[in-house]
């Protein structure tokens, strides 16, 4: 790819170290401080290094390791490396729910870049979203940025068996409950199931979302896929660093990369995942950032094109770390020939047709071929009806196909509490045709959108054999996650959509193929209902969490915050 380079005096850097004026002094003494002279930054490129490393994330244990390499890899480059820590995002320990957080990152991110004398950036990223919040803030503040994604931990062990994130954790909860493990066998699990640094190694939300940004261009090729504790995970830290110095002489920003084709090919490449509900919401965020219109209806017309290649839980049957050995994202995006816009630009300078072409495949059935997908289409689905008028979405492969279209009663939970107080109550009113019902767990009513949406099954169904069932709710769902569970529910019941006028016994209909979520009450009864409600009262009332509260968009849009998804430009900022 040949572009003009960049000059030394055209680097953002510049105003702040090379002036000759009082501030640039400060800024010069200041560095020296730190033990460096000016040979070290003098005319070089300054690469912000956005870690989102912390002690209480455990995806992320090794990036204070990986930030050095990613160093190394600048200082080779002829750049100047600055780590800058960022909020972590541990998604295991933080509450209610990340989600509530991850504009926060976003805003830290691009606030990061704007004020201190970065040239360009890399972000290091992957536990859930942490991916999206990094690339949300650099897509804003459109710096030449690079992404340095976690990788996946390896393979969970217990007794001989391979346990997979998350989705063995439901597995196995369900299985205790059902009394047919002990609480020994539970421990061992627990011991076993997560035993290296990395994230999720099932197809979950952070799988799901290092490979879409990979495939819409804004990482190096085949880094999404390779496991954390592998070597080639550091050498491609290194590498990372040596090409973001690169990019900044190039000029190469990511709304250059951050096309509508990228945008297609990062949900298309969801959709042969068999990738994370949880993505739907990142990538329209995503997209609105960079200027791209991105909406259900598109990940539902793709869909309906898009096969799913890759047999990895809890679509499938594998983890990551197979489905690196059996050749990477990259030998995935080849399969996908032209489903995918192999002209649209990528962070090597690379077409993604060129860095991917001739990818061969060492595991056929961890990685299958379109003549033999795993799922022919519909990976996911958007549905809509008088229950989801802006949209809801379900993941078709995750579910018992006899729930594929079902129509039953609903049994209504207000909040979580009221749920995980009764669902277990031998006395609930509730069958394996039942439809369960959970209000007050979207964006507004959770608050956050947390990942609820894998709704128990009640106690006494689970004794009875019973493994998948309708739910509903305005939630998400982890991307490890299974079952017949529709979520997204727009607009959300705390804001009055129609979910939050739905009554024990409410006859609902789900009717995936035909794309329909409809709740059979006559239009009348739901006007008397709707004239009986009222709104809840807010969750906070001064804080982030009430900036929040003020600002933050529905899911089917992205759940991002008004102003930073709109408004004029933000100037840099004055150096004096
Ligand atoms: Fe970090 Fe799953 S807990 S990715």
């Amino acid at each position: 790819m040949n572009r003009p380079r960049k000059r030394p005096e055209e680097l953002r850097s510049h105003r702040w170290y090379s002036a000759r004026d009082l501030r640039a002094f400060g800024h010069r003494s200041r560095t020296a401080q730190m033990g460096y002279t000016r040979a070290d930054y003098a005319g070089k490129p300054v690469i912000a290094i956005i870690n989102t490393w912390s002690e209480i994330n455990p995806c992320h244990t090794h990036f204070r390791q990986r930030a050095e390499e990613v160093k190394r890899g600048v200082w080779q480059a002829g750049g100047f490396p600055v780590e800058m820590p960022a909020i972590s995002l541990s998604e295991p320990f933080q509450k209610p729910t990340t989600m509530l957080y991850r504009n926060l990152l976003a805003m830290e991110t691009e606030e990061l870049l704007r004020s201190y004398p970065a040239d360009g950036c890399v972000l290091m990223g992957g536990c859930d979203k942490t991916t999206p919040g990094l690339i949300m803030g650099a897509l804003s503040m459109n710096l030449p940025a690079i992404f340095m994604p976690a990788g996946p931990m390896l393979r969970g062990h217990w007794r001989g068996d391979t346990l997979g994130s998350g989705s063995d954790v439901w597995k196995y909860w369900a299985e205790l409950r059902a009394g047919n493990i002990g609480e020994d066998d539970w421990a061992e699990i627990e011991q076993g199931i997560a035993r290296s640094p990395g994230h999720c190694m099932t197809m979950g939300t952070a799988s799901t979302m290092t490979s879409a940004v990979e495939a819409m261009g804004l990482a190096l090729p085949g880094a999404a896929s390779i496991p954390a504790a592998d070597a080639r995970h550091a050498q491609m830290a290194s590498l990372t660093g040596r090409r973001a110095v690169e990019m900044v002489w190039e000029d190469l920003k990511p709304r250059e990369i951050v096309t509508a084709a990228a945008v297609d090919n990062a949900v298309t490449t969801v959709l042969a995942l068999g990738g994370s509900t949880n993505a739907i919401v990142h990538l329209i965020a995503i997209a609105r950032r960079a200027g791209v219109a991105l909406d259900l209806d598109r990940f539902d017309a793709l869909a309906r094109r898009t096969p799913v290649l890759a047999n990895v839980r809890p679509s499938g049957k594998y983890l990551m770390e197979d489905f690196f050995y059996a050749g990477g994202l990259r030998a995935l995006l080849a399969q996908l020939g032209d489903l995918i816009d192999g002209s649209a630009l990528t962070a090597n300078g690379r077409s993604l047709g060129e860095n991917v072409a001739g990818t061969p495949v060492f595991g056929d059935d961890v990685i299958r071929s379109r003549a033999n997908p795993l799922v022919a289409h519909d990976g996911l689905a958007v549905l809509r009806g008088n229950l989801a008028p802006d949209g809801a979405v379900i993941k078709p492969p995750a579910m018992e196909p006899r729930l594929l279209r079902h129509a039953g009663p609903a049994v209504v939970f207000a909040n979580y509490n009221d749920m995980a107080a009764r669902i277990d109550d031998p006395d609930l009113a509730v069958t394996a045709d039942s439809v369960i019902v959970l209000q007050n767990a979207g964006p507004q009513g959770a608050p956050g959108m947390p990942e609820w949406g894998q709704l128990p099954i009640p106690k006494k169904l689970l004794a009875a054999g019973v493994r998948d069932m309708v739910r509903i709710s305005d939630a998400r769902m982890s991307g490890t996650s299974y079952g017949a569970c529709v979520l997204h529910v727009a607009p959300e019941s705390h804001v009055g959509g129609p979910l939050a006028l739905v009554r024990d016994g409410d006859l609902i209909e789900l009717d995936v193929p035909g794309r329909r979520l409809e709740l059979q009450v006559d239009a009348a009864e739901l006007v008397r209902r709707r004239a009986a409600w009222t709104p809840p009262p807010p969750h906070y009332g001064r804080g982030f969490g009430a900036l929040y509260l003020r600002h933050i968009r529905q899911a089917n849009e992205g759940c991002d915050f008004d102003f930073l998804e709109d408004g004029p430009p933000t100037p840099e900022p004055e150096i004096h």
